[in-house]
């Protein structure tokens, strides 16, 4: 009888374990070239069953690009589809030109070649299709990747950073499947939940502090992380960037878009076993994942129920913690980041933006939903900002379900909701906020360094069915003066064209000089004392916009570097 027991529990445990698919990790590109190859491909999220996908560099999800801030980054996105799309790198600061959009488009076929300097913080981005109606197809079928931006305040902590060993990839989903194991998409029936597309996963990771990278790329579903036994975690990031104070809690509200960094301390934990859960049973109806999506339990919407999902309490990821590894970090760092929230005071503007139902009442959750009393539209510009422009954004919700809002080229600050400071959670660098109904939030940002008069940024809901339903609208941001030659005093830039020193002479002492590319990024930025002559070298060849500053004057010069 002795031997029997542990004999059982073996097994036991074996089944356990046997029930779950190992973790499918993401491979990593990194560099300052990066070419992305957007293709259809076919994926078993069921074994034995095909499923048509779409996919970067592969069937389905696309690589982790790992960047640098500072960075010159060129990117070949080489559209392989049957179909137009956009590829959007969400949460970076990027100039409109660059931020695919529903505007640049990259037909079926084509190629598109961005390139920037990678200016945000360190944290976790991601990229995903944009183009108008369609984005929800394209990014249930599986085109989206995360982005790593690294930079020297996070390298400075003592942070798991080894990709797939200590520093783990996450990108939880559900998606929808038909009879035939098809994706659907603009679909309420999403019961399967995967994490970089493996149901049911496990990961192994060592018996110290991991980090977790975790997006919710869920095209609707909301999801309230914990671990199992509702353990501690710690929060170091939100959307944008490093918290300043490592947060411990044992919640983590997730909207569609939003990412987050984790540190769980596994030190002495060794084989044991713990759960990455959405404890969905706690969430307020009226977000859709709760019981009922819309806040009178008495409005339904098409295909949500039933679903086992919601409401309750579900698993995402089994953790089986292996040995230590030979350099683990074993602490938890208390403090990270140094980052000054923008002042209220500083603002210029408040806007408000309403979201609101289509169909007003009770059958509201089966229709579309209005920003401002307004579908999308292509062709109308909602707002012109002023460069430089530090705004509020107040996002009133009169609908019966939460919307998460998301804002492209900026991070913002989250000032309140109903009027209450924002959960800690909430109170780094966002670019997602979820807008709960009946609920006001506001928040502050800058909207600086990119000005295009013609290309807008969008802001939307990131329930991708919203989305794709019309609740976006779109901004420019505008210089006051973009590529005019308001020559006020005399200057001289020669040689012009230039090889790779140019000279600047100036009847006016010289306070900074900048240099634009042509689609309007910052490439180089200098202050100078006075000076009537200098002589800048430039490694890069190209056509630039040079702004010279004589304290508030400013005259642009093109310059041509051969
Ligand atoms: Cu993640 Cu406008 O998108
Ligand atoms: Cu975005
Ligand atoms: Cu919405």
């Amino acid at each position: 009888m002795k031997k029997i027991i542990p004999t059982i529990l073996f097994l036991l445990n074996l089944t356990l374990i046997a029930q779950q698919n190992q973790l499918f990790i993401p491979p990593v590109l990194t560099g300052t070239n990066i070419n992305l190859n957007l293709q259809n491909g076919t994926y078993q999220f069921f074994p034995g069953q095909i499923t048509q996908t779409m996919g970067v560099n592969g069937d389905i999800l696309g690589p982790t690009l790992i960047l640098n801030q500072g960075d010159y980054v060129n990117f070949n996105v080489h559209n392989q589809l049957s179909d137009d799309t956009t590829i959007h790198w969400h949460g970076m600061h990027v100039s409109a030109a660059n931020d695919g959009g529903p505007h640049t488009v990259i037909a079926a076929g084509a190629t598109w070649t961005p390139s920037f300097t990678i200016m945000d913080k360190a944290a976790t981005y991601w990229y995903h299709p944009h183009l108008h109606t369609k984005t929800d197809l394209h990014v249930s079928k599986g085109i989206a990747g995360l982005i790593i931006v690294k930079d020297a305040e996070e390298a400075a902590l003592d942070l798991p950073r080894t990709y797939s060993v200590d520093d783990i990839p996450l990108v939880i989903q559900t998606k929808a499947f038909d009879n035939n194991n098809q994706i659907v998409n603009h679909a309420n029936s999403d019961t399967v939940v995967m994490v970089n597309a493996t149901i049911a996963p496990f990961v192994e990771v060592p018996a110290q502090v991991v980090r977790f990278r975790i997006l919710n790329g869920s095209s609707q579903r909301v999801f309230n992380l914990g671990l199992s036994n509702n353990e501690n975690f710690y929060l170091i990031t939100t959307d944008g960037g490093l918290l300043n104070t490592t947060l411990q809690t044992t919640r983590l509200q997730m909207a569609p878009g939003e990412r987050a960094e984790i540190l769980i301390d596994l030190n002495g934990r060794e084989n044991q076993i713990l759960f990455l859960k959405s404890f969905a049973s706690e969430l307020q109806n009226g977000i859709y994942g709760a019981t009922s999506p819309g806040m009178n339990p008495n409005m339904t919407m098409n295909g949500y129920n039933p679903n086992s999902l919601n409401g309750n309490d579900f698993n995402i990821l089994q953790i089986n913690i292996t040995a230590q590894n030979s350099n683990p970090v074993t602490n938890i760092p208390a403090t990270l980041a140094n980052d000054i929230p923008l002042d209220e005071s500083t603002a210029n503007i408040t806007r408000t933006l309403t979201f609101s139902p289509q169909n007003m009442g009770m059958n509201q959750l089966n229709g579309n939903f209005f920003i401002n009393n307004s579908s999308f539209d292509m062709n109308v510009i909602n707002y012109s900002i002023p460069l430089n422009n530090v705004e509020i954004w107040q996002l009133q919700n009169q609908s019966a379900i939460a919307h998460p809002f998301h804002i492209h080229d900026v991070q913002f600050y989250i000032l309140d909701r109903n009027g209450n400071p924002p959960p800690a959670t909430e109170q780094g660098r966002k670019d997602v906020v979820l807008v709960k109904p009946m609920e006001t939030v506001r928040f502050i940002t800058k909207f600086e360094d990119f000005a295009d008069d013609t290309v807008p940024y969008m802001y939307h809901c990131h329930m991708l069915t919203h989305e794709d339903g019309g609740m976006m609208g779109q901004f420019v941001v505008q210089s006051s003066n973009t590529v005019k030659e308001n020559q006020s005093f005399d200057l001289n830039i020669f040689p012009n064209p230039a090889s790779n020193i140019v000279s600047i002479q100036s009847e006016k002492p010289v306070t900074k000089i900048r240099l634009m590319n042509m689609t309007g990024q910052k490439v180089f930025e200098q202050n100078f004392d006075f000076k009537k002559k200098m002589d800048i070298n430039f490694s890069k060849t190209g056509i630039y916009l040079m702004e010279i500053y004589a304290g508030d004057t400013k005259i642009i010069k093109k310059l041509i570097v051969k």
